[in-house]
């Protein structure tokens, strides 16, 4: 079964490895001050393992999507739409009005992921990611929650 928590300290390993698997672009130490933002730092757990997190940043008005990231071997079982709609759910409670997100435009699971659960694109950034091979573009996209 697939439970969702806020992180511990004691997570970041896991949250080491797991961020490994993605585009590994955070550091421990960013992490740990993500886990005294204002926002939502949630972990995945199935069987007491850590198998995917999720990062929202709350400003009192709306919750911008820092990061979301599941284990590879988790992938496509659901752990990233359970915490997505978790996220969701807690910042409707405290009164967020939209949430913001920026994706990778060649990042389709990602963006399939976004669209499923009812986020709609808000803008384009043109070259925003550099890649090994040169530039990529940046989705925004955004969902209401009021
Ligand atoms: C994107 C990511 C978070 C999805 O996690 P996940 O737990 O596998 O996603 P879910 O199982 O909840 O999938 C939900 C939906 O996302 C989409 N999706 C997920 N993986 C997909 C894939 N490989 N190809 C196409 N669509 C995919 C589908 O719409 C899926 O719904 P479906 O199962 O009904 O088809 C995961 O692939 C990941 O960690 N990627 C690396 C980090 C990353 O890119 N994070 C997002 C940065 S903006």
């Amino acid at each position: 079964m697939i439970e969702t928590a806020a992180a511990r300290p004691a997570d970041l390993g896991d949250i080491m490895d797991i961020e490994r698997d993605g585009d590994a672009s955070w550091s421990k130490a960013a992490f740990e001050v993500a886990l005294g933002n204002d926002g939502w730092f949630l972990v995945a757990r199935e069987n007491g393992q850590v198998s995917g997190f999720i990062i929202g940043r709350f400003d009192g008005f709306d919750v911008e999507l820092l990061k979301l990231s599941v284990a590879v071997a988790s992938r496509k079982r659901g752990v990233a739409t359970r915490l997505l709609q978790q996220l969701l759910r807690l910042s409707k409670q405290k009164g967020a009005g939209v949430c913001h997100l920026e994706v990778n435009a060649g990042n389709l699971p990602a963006i399939a992921l976004y669209r499923k659960l009812g986020f709609s694109l808000t803008g384009l950034r043109k070259g925003y990611y550099r890649t090994k091979v040169g530039f990529s573009d940046a989705l925004l996209m955004a969902k209401d929650l009021r």
